[in-house]
């Protein structure tokens, strides 16, 4: 397995599988491997905001017997202002603290800036708009506890843009498994970078829909396995008036089609869907804590 992990495909389906069987022991990983991780340590480099993929790396890290350091601002770090420290020299200096780093950034190139002096292992906890990929390996453990190992076959709706890190590594992550649809509901125009069309494992039927509407008028929405959604794209201001409207799930979707979201959301996904049968977005944050444990013992032990 490689040690640096920037991007789904860092992963084999072999890695993924390895991955996933410890993932599957859930809360017993904690008792079982409470000590996998002792005297090691994390450096957790939070370069922009994170609740679920932050607490659930350092939370994990401290179950399995490790500590972590790190910093949750760019600003708490000399890369901030007003010194505006080269990541690549950031680099250098938490390889020397710490026995693998964890990163998140706004922009992809920082991530790849730091990685190209970063000796100890590595994993992204998100690269500016490029990709997400322990989402990925989150939803696609979900998505395997629902419907099974074997994901070929999947009709996935997603409402979201195809610029979105969570999005293009699911689409990534998807593509390792056969004959995948893909719908996606996004503002016209816009299409998956070509990174992501030239990487995927296999060829992907994918379409795009400007609103619910559209789709629904071309395609049988009682196909669809799962609605996978995504935060508006508020930091960037790209999109704006999309929800997810719950007369219209009701009466158009299988009465427990799955609905997935990495979280946070806004105003998207009404707090009233919360109680729909298929409402993943929670066991999703949960699954999260398995799923990085899983790939922490994984490299590191
Ligand atoms: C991410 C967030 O909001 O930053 N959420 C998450 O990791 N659960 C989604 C994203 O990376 O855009």
């Amino acid at each position: 397995m490689k040690d640096k992990i920037s991007s789904i495909n860092d992963l084999t389906l072999e890695d993924t599988k390895r991955i996933f069987k410890i993932a599957t022991l859930k809360e017993n990983i904690f008792s079982k491997f409470n000590e996998a991780l002792n005297g090691k340590i994390l450096g957790s480099i939070f370069l922009q905001p994170s609740t679920r993929t932050q607490l659930s790396f350092q939370s994990t890290f401290v179950r399995l017997g490790g500590t972590y350091i790190g910093f949750s601002d760019i600003n708490h770090s000399r890369s901030g202002a007003p010194y505006y420290e080269p990541l690549d020299d950031m680099a250098k200096i938490v390889s020397l603290y710490c026995d693998i780093i964890v990163m998140r950034t706004i922009n992809a190139q920082y991530t790849k800036d730091f990685l190209s002096e970063c000796s100890v292992p590595f994993i992204s906890a998100g690269s500016g708009n490029a990709e997400h990929p322990t989402q990925a390996l989150t939803d696609l453990f979900t998505m395997q506890q629902v419907f099974g190992e074997d994901l070929s076959y999947l009709d996935v709706l997603i409402i979201g843009t195809p610029r979105q890190r969570t999005i293009n590594s699911l689409v990534l992550g998807l593509s390792k498994w056969n004959e995948i649809k893909v719908h996606i509901i996004c503002q016209p125009g816009i299409q998956f970078p070509s990174f992501v069309q030239e990487n995927l494992s296999h060829p992907l039927y994918i379409d795009y829909f400007e609103s619910v509407s559209t789709f629904l008028k071309h395609y049988d929405g009682q196909k669809i396995d799962v609605i996978y959604m995504d935060k508006l794209f508020s930091e960037t201001n790209l999109y704006e008036g999309i929800e997810l409207d719950e007369e219209c799930l009701y009466q158009n979707f299988k009465k427990n089609v799955k609905i997935m979201h990495p979280l946070p959301r806004t105003k998207e996904l009404p707090k009233r869907i919360d109680k729909h049968p298929g409402a993943l977005y929670f066991m999703q944050a949960q699954n999260g804590i398995y799923v990085r444990a899983a790939l922490f013992l994984s490299m590191l032990s």
